[in-house]
């Protein structure tokens, strides 16, 4: 089980990083075009869309953290230790810590660019929002190069 949910939770992050990449261009395209109107409904479409495999992936990273991953179980299980140990402490603390904020920043995407009227408005707040949260997913994620990394595609 471990296996499939960290080779699904790693592929993800893939489709994730596509879909948002592809959102917050069209959303900073919107935010400087003339015809915005005509943009809103592919824009809304890829804000759902990178909604939709964000929590795909907060729901598989939930189901390791909490019961399938032995590294935050060796974290939860001495946090004193866990806290010293730079692999640990990243899956332990900090890669939850910042995939819940690219979670919460998908989220006011696509909230702010249904409730706002103002066209300029919808994509301005979508465009930031997903920049934030592009900016979150980077550091969230466990590249090779870093102390806690992984393969690219295990
Ligand atoms: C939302 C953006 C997120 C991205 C892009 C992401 C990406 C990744 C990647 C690429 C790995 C390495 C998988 C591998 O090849 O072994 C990983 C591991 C892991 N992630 Fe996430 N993750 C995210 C959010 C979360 C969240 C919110 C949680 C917890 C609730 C979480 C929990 C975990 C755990 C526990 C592991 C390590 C599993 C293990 O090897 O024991 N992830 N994540």
């Amino acid at each position: 089980m471990l296996q499939i949910l960290n080779t699904l939770h790693s592929y993800n992050r893939w489709i994730m990083l596509a879909l948002m990449i592809t959102a917050l261009i069209f959303a900073w395209r919107g935010r400087f075009s003339s015809n915005r109107d005509s943009q809103i409904k592919l824009q809304t479409k890829l804000n759902l869309f990178t909604l939709i495999f964000t929590d795909l992936q907060l729901t598989l990273g939930l189901l390791l953290y909490a019961f399938f991953s032995p590294v935050t179980a060796q974290g939860f299980s001495n946090m004193k230790m866990a806290m010293k140990d730079p692999v640990i402490r990243f899956y332990t603390v900090e890669h939850i810590f910042t995939g819940i904020l690219v979670v919460v920043f998908v989220h006011l995407a696509k909230i702010l660019f249904k409730k706002k009227s103002d066209t300029l408005k919808k994509f301005n707040s979508a465009a930031i929002s997903l920049s934030i949260a592009f900016l979150f997913l980077l550091v969230t994620i466990p590249w090779p190069w870093r102390a806690a990394g992984r393969a690219l595609f295990p």
